[in-house]
């Protein structure tokens, strides 16, 4: 066995993995929905994260776009907390042998009738008839193969990923009942990512809705003042000596407060509002400042850390993942009948 086979014999924490989606740039809404959670559950868990740039293939990005979005969002999540020390950080295609390789095996397993009704399958097929190709029919199983390749017992997934992680369930035990007790069925742990509302106070924040309604981990201290500046606050206070509604319903400021202001502040903040005697610039101010708080340090870590020094981890987590994925792979073929000569 080589050092980096030990290594992972040795870690004794349960095994939980997730992957994430490569997209661009981060704002506050994805820190507290999606990071945060992964920057805590590596503490307890032996945690595998990795960039699903092979799933996101199924809508042919721009291979330039792909490989910016890759680096640039494991330079993200890397800033925002994921340790290398503590977790492995990969991307899948830089394990993409074993990922492919247990993917066709599960494949032979798993019934297409079932696959084609999968609800996410039939949406996508319904919104892009044009492009309803083999591996978006077959994205789940894929799913179940980032996933069981580590035998990990563990999925962080959003609720709209249940429907594919129980489709890995009934994969691992298929195969097991045909070929023998390989795989254990991976649970899911739902990420309850709180949902931060938008600047504009029209749901919740997204890139979607244009720069002005989100707050980026890029933003630096004047871009954070500019924008809550003219964030939508309580629509009823429209003079200065009016009372306002400093409630998540009735003010979409103090909303936003609640998430990033201590409590002793934002009770300050909330008495004042009702006794006009805080106007809503000055309460902006202080929203602006929190923000900061929290995307300051962000955005310096990011600074600082360079696109090649992000290869390096990559490529550390890379080894990581690839020695454990081959002993599976080993037993995968071994349980099959498959040889290796
Ligand atoms: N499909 C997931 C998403 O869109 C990403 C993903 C791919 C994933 N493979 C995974 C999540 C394995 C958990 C486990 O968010
Ligand atoms: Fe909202 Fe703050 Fe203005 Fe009160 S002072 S209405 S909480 S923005």
């Amino acid at each position: 066995m080589t050092r980096l086979h030990e290594e992972a014999k040795r870690d004794h924490r349960p095994g939980l993995i997730s992957g994430i989606r490569p997209t661009g740039e981060l704002h506050v809404g994805n820190y507290y929905g999606a990071l945060k959670g992964l920057v805590d559950l590596q503490e307890r868990y032996d945690a595998r994260y990795f960039i699903a740039d092979i799933h996101s293939l199924t809508t042919h990005p721009k291979p330039d776009d792909l490989r910016g979005y890759v680096i640039a969002t494991a330079r993200n999540y890397l800033a925002g907390g994921l340790d290398p020390e503590r977790c492995t950080l990969y991307v899948q295609s830089s394990v993409a042998a074993e990922i492919c390789e247990l993917h066709t095996y599960l494949s032979m397993v798993m019934p297409l009738g079932e696959l084609m009704r999968v609800p996410t399958f039939k949406e996508k097929a319904k919104r892009h008839p044009d492009n309803v190709n083999y591996g978006l029919v077959g994205y789940p199983v894929l799913m179940a193969a980032d996933i069981l390749l580590f035998k990990a017992q563990t999925v962080v997934v959003g609720e709209d990923q249940l429907v594919h992680l129980e489709i890995a369930r009934t994969i691992a035990r298929r195969f097991n009942q045909l070929y023998g007790e390989v795989f254990p069925e991976p649970q899911p742990l739902i990420d309850n990512a709180a949902r931060i509302p938008s600047l504009s106070g029209a749901g919740k924040m997204s890139k979607s809705d244009g720069a002005a309604a989100y707050i980026s981990l890029k933003d630096d201290e004047r871009a954070v003042e500019e924008k809550i500046r003219k964030a939508v606050s309580d629509p009823l206070r429209v003079y200065r000596d009016q009372p306002g509604h400093p409630t998540a319903e009735g003010c979409n400021v103090y909303h936003l407060h609640t998430f990033f202001t201590g409590e002793a502040e934002r009770r300050d903040i909330a008495d004042q509002c009702r006794g006009a005697r805080i106007g809503c610039v000055e309460c902006k101010r202080k929203l602006a400042g929190s923000m900061s708080d929290i995307v300051e340090p962000f955005r310096r870590r990011r600074e600082r850390l360079s696109e090649a020094d992000t290869v390096d981890m990559l490529r550390i987590g890379r080894d990581k993942a690839k020695a454990s994925a081959q002993q599976v792979i080993a037993e995968v073929r071994r349980a099959m009948g498959l040889q290796m000569l």
